[in-house]
């Protein structure tokens, strides 16, 4: 069994967060596969265009926090940013579908997608700080970029959950539709079915001005955030974290 469920059919790939025991934390092992899924899906003619969804009741819960843990101890982090890099450079339509929470990466994550539809039922959250981390996947650029600073700051220093129209009312997602994962295929088709080099072309001039800038946002923030992953204050949240209880910084 994997924890990423990969299906291509009508020439749309989907790539299913499938962990659901674990509220579809996602893992080294994840990361790789999504970035391996990404690489196929772009040198397959035949697929159009991609979508990435979690389980009905959940999207993502972020990284796993055992992971980070593990990090913190000495381990290398490269996984998610080669990630990253890869939804960054993917050169055909990427669409996400989020139902349930979207944490972290969750929702760092559709910052790079075309277009994200949500469930009622969605939120997102970015508790980077209360992790005793920073914004990642270029988000310290992106986000104020896509909300504005003081939205930005809500989510990003104080952690604020948002829900799903309040993501809509700031443009963070396309739509909220009850079935999140169809309404974003039936975008798909309607992608899928477009002259591919003419989408292409135009997704690869959209990004022109930003990509690089991007880029560099997501190699500088990825240093910070291992700095700050190996920090004692990061140590103490993950523990907290695993021993369901909440973060004690006062000692900092
Ligand atoms: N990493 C590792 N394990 C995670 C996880 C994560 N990001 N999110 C959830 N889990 C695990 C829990 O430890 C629990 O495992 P267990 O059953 O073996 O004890 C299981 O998934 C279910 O989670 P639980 O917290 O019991 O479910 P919930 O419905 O009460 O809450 C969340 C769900 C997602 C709101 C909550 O788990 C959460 O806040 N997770 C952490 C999110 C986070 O901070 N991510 C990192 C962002 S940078």
């Amino acid at each position: 069994m994997t924890d990423i469920a990969i299906d291509t059919t009508d020439r749309i790939t989907t790539l299913r967060f499938a962990r659901a025991a674990k509220k579809n934390a996602l893992t080294v092992e994840m990361y790789e596969q999504l970035t391996a899924a990404l690489a196929a899906a772009s040198a397959d003619p035949q697929v159009r265009a991609v979508i990435i969804t979690g389980t009905p009741e959940c999207f993502t819960s972020g990284n796993d926090i055992a992971d980070f843990a593990r990090a913190n101890a000495g381990g290398e982090v490269t996984a998610p940013l080669d990630f990253l890099r890869a939804i960054v450079n993917f050169d055909k339509p990427l669409l996400a579908a989020v139902s349930g929470v979207a944490i972290g990466i969750g929702t760092t994550l559709l910052l790079h997608c075309d277009l994200v539809v949500a469930s009622p039922t969605a939120k997102f959250k970015t508790p980077f700080v209360a992790l005793g981390l920073v914004p990642e996947g270029g988000s310290s650029v992106l986000l104020p970029a896509l909300v504005g600073a003081r939205r930005a700051n809500q989510m990003l220093l104080l952690g604020e959950q948002i829900d799903a129209p309040t993501a809509l009312a700031w443009g963070l997602v396309n739509e909220v539709a009850d079935d999140a994962y169809a309404a974003a295929l039936a975008k798909a088709k309607l992608l899928a079915a477009c002259a591919p080099n003419a989408i292409k072309s135009s997704k690869a001039l959209m990004g022109r001005p930003t990509r690089e800038q991007v880029l560099e946002t997501i190699a500088h923030e990825g240093k910070v955030f291992g700095a700050q992953l190996r920090s004692p204050e990061a140590m103490e949240a993950f523990q907290a974290f695993m021993a369901r209880r909440p973060a004690d910084f006062s000692r900092f």
